[in-house]
């Protein structure tokens, strides 16, 4: 596993609209690996393989990033008892993902993203969707999604089409996020 470079804006290529995925090899595994490790070391809850320069229609998510300070968790298997280090990782792999009946009903989150680093803004999104996508393996699945997984579903499914959270924003507040950021960068 390797962790890549995150594109950052204004890089051109994050505009690009990414091509679907129609081989399931271990070049895909390999990049859906380093986009997790890229993901956790931000580190981030959402990432698409246009982030670190694949146009790709793959997503990686994990909305339980590790927590140093969650406890050990208890389970049993075949009537086994034993338990896990601390990780609550649940970690999500979406290919060619694609959404369908998405609520009329809008929720706002704050959000944020890697490749637009340090800004965060409200943004208007359906609350609920659902999504069509195939696995690492290409099988295909559908499943219903709510609250900051649909969020941050149609956020990283925005970045296979070239667009980018701050998009959402009025021109004024784009501007003003983008200066914002080349201020940090100065800094
Ligand atoms: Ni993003």
């Amino acid at each position: 596993m390797a962790i890549r470079e995150i594109l950052e804006v204004p890089d051109p290529r994050l505009k690009t609209v990414s091509e679907p995925v129609t081989v399931f090899d271990d070049e895909l595994r390999t990049l859906v690996e380093d986009m997790f490790e890229t993901m956790y070391d931000a580190p981030g809850i959402g990432l698409a393989a246009i982030q670190v320069g694949v146009p790709k229609r793959v997503l990686v998510i994990d909305l339980q990033p590790d927590d140093p300070d969650a406890p050990p968790i208890e389970c049993e298997h075949n009537g086994h008892k034993h338990t896990h280090p601390a990780t609550r990782k649940e970690p999500r792999v979406f290919v060619n993902p694609v959404i369908v009946d998405p609520a009329e009903e809008l929720a706002t989150y704050q959000e944020g993203c890697l490749s637009v680093p340090e800004i965060y803004a409200d943004v208007d999104r359906p609350a609920t969707c659902r999504v069509k996508y195939q696995d690492l393996d290409g099988n295909h699945h559908e499943e219903a999604m709510e609250g900051l997984m649909a969020t941050c579903i149609q956020h990283e499914m925005d970045h296979l089409e070239g667009i980018l959270f701050i998009d959402h924003l009025s021109r004024l507040k784009r501007q003003m996020a983008l200066k914002k950021l080349q201020k940090l960068r100065a800094a």
